[in-house]
């Protein structure tokens, strides 16, 4: 043992002042922690409130430089992009993701013009596309297929890359979609364009709020769990690490957040690779809802959960709080 026992130690001897407190403290939240998620719609002059996420909106186009103005004076690194695509543009096909003027290619010219300081990353998935609401295409029976599917992710992150995406990140959970992704990137003469895989996705009851945002909620066939992980399962998210890894992905994933601590202190135990955490819309909207109702004090509230990350592990945080957090660590 390499303590004395009590009297001799008295461990709130460091815990009895601020100074002690603060020259003991073994991990700190930093603003180049957060990756801040923003919503996208079509229109122009356009703010479109979220219920469902009170305090997060949808921005049009020529709004976003705004927010990604901000995320730089903040000293928030990189802004994560989410369409909402128009009803009349989601197929079964989704076509949509491929268009190299949809509203995320058009969201990343317009802040790369106007902020090129500040990271992109785009979301490789089809659900804000499709018809039906999955991340990838479905057979006839509404099963999601893996295959045909990776081959128009393939075609989104390079167009997306090809608009100035920094990051990729793939978040439908289809198998081998890193390592076409990586292919193709390396091919078309992207070799620094990232990817951050969603590798440890879980089927999670949390992403309500963000299938509102993007408006696949209502169109939603179903569930995920064909695709998404057990929420049962670690030693599975630790394959899905292992694959994405060797197949190319820069940084890793785990998400939900809060409720899969656990998986990202094993995670990055194992691996040592760059581990980043997605604390998701549910979590975000428990913490405002929680406030509201007088259970917590919110900014309390998001700095702990927060900091729990970075005790978890975890590289960053993509968090809906970005701009609060960064705010408050600035004091
Ligand atoms: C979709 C995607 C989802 C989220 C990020 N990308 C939702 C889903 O898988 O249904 C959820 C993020 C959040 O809830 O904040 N590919």
């Amino acid at each position: 043992m390499s303590y004395a026992p009590y009297p001799a130690m008295r461990m709130r001897r460091g815990r009895a002042t601020s100074w002690m407190r603060e020259m003991l403290q073994e991990h700190r939240l930093h603003p180049s922690d957060l990756i801040w998620p923003l919503f996208i719609c079509d229109g122009s002059g356009d703010e479109q409130p979220i219920g469902s996420l009170p305090g997060v909106s949808r921005w049009s186009v020529d709004r976003l430089a705004d927010k990604a103005r901000e995320a730089r004076d903040l000293g928030i690194p990189v802004i994560a992009l989410f369409p909402n695509t128009p009803s009349d543009r989601r197929s079964v096909t989704a076509e949509e993701a491929v268009n190299v003027d949809n509203l995320i290619c058009r969201a990343i010219r317009a802040i790369k013009d106007a902020v090129p300081d500040v990271g992109i990353l785009t979301d490789v998935a089809l659900d804000p596309y499709t018809a039906h609401g999955h991340d990838g295409l479905t057979d006839d029976a509404g099963y999601v297929l893996n295959d045909e599917t990776v081959d128009v992710l393939v075609r989104q992150a390079l167009v997306q890359a090809e608009a100035g995406a920094d990051i990729v990140a793939p978040s439908d959970m289809m198998d081998g979609r890193v390592g076409a992704i990586r292919d193709v990137l390396e091919r078309e003469g992207h070799r620094n364009v990232a990817i951050m895989a969603y590798a440890a996705k879980y089927a999670s009851a949390f992403y309500g709020p963000f299938r509102d945002a993007v408006g696949s909620r209502g169109l939603l066939k179903g569930d995920k769990r064909g695709y998404q992980m057990n929420p049962a399962n670690i030693e599975e998210a630790l394959r899905e690490v292992e694959m994405d890894l060797a197949e190319g992905a820069d940084m890793v994933m785990v998400k939900p957040g809060l409720p899969y601590l656990d998986v990202v202190s094993r995670v990055k135990e194992a691996f040592g690779v760059p581990t980043f955490a997605y604390q998701v819309s549910g979590e975000y909207a428990m913490i405002e809802a929680a406030a509201a109702a007088g259970a917590g004090d919110r900014d309390a509230l998001v700095l702990e959960t927060l900091l729990g990350f970075k005790r978890a592990g975890a590289s960053g945080v993509l968090t809906y709080h970005a701009p609060l957090a960064a705010k408050l660590i600035a004091g």
